[in-house]
């Protein structure tokens, strides 16, 4: 989707339809405005017969615009000026899309950057219209035999009222169209159902993006083979109980000016289905466990977006894939496994797999030598219990870059929450025959399985996502959500700039 800039008198506007957030019981803003003026008060005639209430969330269509350039208006109602923040101002973009991406049009204009949020500039809101227009239009339906109609919206023009204002506007489109294109992948890789994404099929993908990215990302592979030759015993052991080979997938980007500098690298988890394993789960809601490959599906979704913005900085992506499967060679609770890293672990439940995928990763990526390292899972389901569908959980071995996360979020709306990984929990993963367990006991399910991952994060600062309430949806929405694609982006956005500050204060 596309989404110039433009800062021309709205009134001339020529568009399909032009999109007109409106606050309950305040003045207009400056585009409605100069349209009401424009148009015998149309807009505040509706306001005042009631037949629009400007209620958040509310929208309106007016199908007819006499005097004005636009072909219809849409009133999206913004609740009271003085409450509208971040998540208000993205609930109005959510209806505002919904609504568009149900009428037959190519093209719309939006005024949403003219609704003042404190704390956001231009930049942010430009930014939040182009991912909720990815939003909106966003379908899966590959496996229907009679796919529904298609939105046919391709371009959102963003009418800035500010002259000033329209290359903030324009950065922010581009990130925000960067991200929307991220998550939009992440989606679609995490609603595939495990018959179809399987390790090797993530494998492929991670290959696509390479093969579209003009050099810009290389991408290795290992197989079995290649790990038992390296010792990712952990890995594999997770992935022998399936038909389906397991794959470490490496994916390189080098985009900073030095190719010594120091590359900041990102894990998914990527269990394309999980069953449990021997300590099998029970039947209810299995084919959910198709989206356990979410972290995965995040980091090649924030592959995309970087390909697409291309910042200065020298990345790692890997992504652990493997099937979680009950059979004759799965691996058994009372099971002794030695990591990649050489600590033995006793699996005392197959079903926390999760860990023992990534722990080998968080090995592999020391020989990076990392800035900083992040692994993205939907590790636990007591991280739902404490913390919900709205925060993602966090956890990490450094506070400074657990504040960057944090703030990463922040900026893209795509909160987490910092959960304590202090050394009195540690000891739930003592065992009497291995180094450590697998499992830490039902206390605070989120935070051992953090500490598990700690043991093998030593060399680097680290942090953990743990985004099994974050990653779907259930019920009538059940679906990817693509998230953290957002978050991880400006997280990596964000050490761009820093190099940058260092770059410019050294030449001061
Ligand atoms: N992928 C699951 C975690 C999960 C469960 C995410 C439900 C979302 C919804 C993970 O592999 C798992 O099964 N974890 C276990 C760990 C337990 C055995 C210590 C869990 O959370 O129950
Ligand atoms: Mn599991
Ligand atoms: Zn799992």
């Amino acid at each position: 989707m596309e989404f110039p800039v433009q800062t021309g008198n709205p009134v001339k506007v020529e568009t399909a339809c032009l999109v007109l957030p409106v606050f309950e019981a305040s003045d207009l803003l400056p585009t409605a405005a100069k349209l009401d003026d424009a148009s015998e008060r149309l807009v505040g005639q509706l306001i005042e017969r009631g037949d629009f209430e400007a209620k958040l969330g509310n929208v309106l269509l007016i199908p007819f615009a006499p005097g004005v350039g636009a072909d219809r208006l849409l009133l999206v109602g913004m609740g009271e000026r003085e409450k509208c923040l971040e998540s208000g101002f993205i609930k109005a973009l959510d209806a505002a899309f919904k609504a568009l991406a149900e009428l037959p049009l190519d093209e719309a204009t939006v005024a949403f950057t003219d609704v003042p949020l404190p704390g956001r500039n231009c930049d942010w809101k430009a930014r939040m219209v182009a991912e909720a227009a990815h939003r909106a239009v966003y379908r899966f339906d590959r496996f229907k035999s009679e796919a529904s109609a298609a939105p046919r919206l391709a371009a959102i023009a963003l009418q800035v009222s500010e002259n000033g204002n329209a290359a903030a506007a324009r950065e922010g489109a581009r990130i925000g169209k960067a991200v929307g294109e991220g998550v939009t992948h992440a989606r679609t890789l995490g609603n595939l159902p495990g018959n179809i994404c399987t390790p090797s099929y993530l494998a492929d993908q991670a290959q696509a993006l390479a093969e579209s990215s003009d050099g810009a990302l290389k991408v290795e592979i290992l197989d079995e083979e290649a790990m038992e030759q390296l010792g990712a015993n952990s890995l594999l052991a997770v992935g022998r109980g399936s038909e389906e080979p397991s794959r470490l997938i490496v994916m390189r980007y080098q985009g900073a000016d030095s190719a010594d500098d120091a590359p900041h690298v990102l894990i998914g988890k990527g269990i394309t289905f999980d069953t449990g394993g021997i300590s099998l789960k029970p039947g209810a809601n299995l084919d959910e466990t198709k989206f356990d490959m979410c972290g995965a599906a995040s980091v090649l979704g924030t592959v995309k977006a970087i390909l697409a913005i291309k910042p200065k900085l020298n990345l790692v992506f890997l992504v652990a894939a493997a099937e979680n499967m009950p059979d004759g060679r799965a691996l058994k609770p009372g099971d002794i496994i030695k990591t990649l890293k050489g600590l033995t672990v006793e699996v005392l439940n197959t079903d926390a797999e999760g860990r023992l995928v990534l722990c080998d990763t968080l090995t592999y990526a020391e020989r990076f030598t990392p800035a900083s390292v992040i692994d993205v899972a939907t590790l636990t389901g007591a991280a739902i219990v404490a913390l919900g569908h709205h925060a993602s959980g966090l956890l990490a071995n450094d506070d400074d870059l657990a504040l960057d996360v944090l703030d990463a979020g922040q900026t893209a709306w795509d909160r987490a929450w910092h959960l304590p990984l202090w050394d009195e929990y540690q000891q739930q993963l003592d065992s009497n025959f291995a180094d450590l367990a697998n499992i830490g006991g039902p206390p605070a399910g989120t935070i051992t399985a953090g500490c598990f991952l700690s043991r093998f994060a030593d060399n680097f600062p680290w942090a953990h996502l743990d985004i099994a309430g974050t990653a779907w949806q259930t019920g009538k929405q059940k679906g990817a959500t693509g998230r953290p694609v957002g978050l991880l982006t400006q997280y990596l956005l964000d050490r761009e700039e820093d190099a940058r500050s260092i770059e410019n204060a050294r030449e001061m």
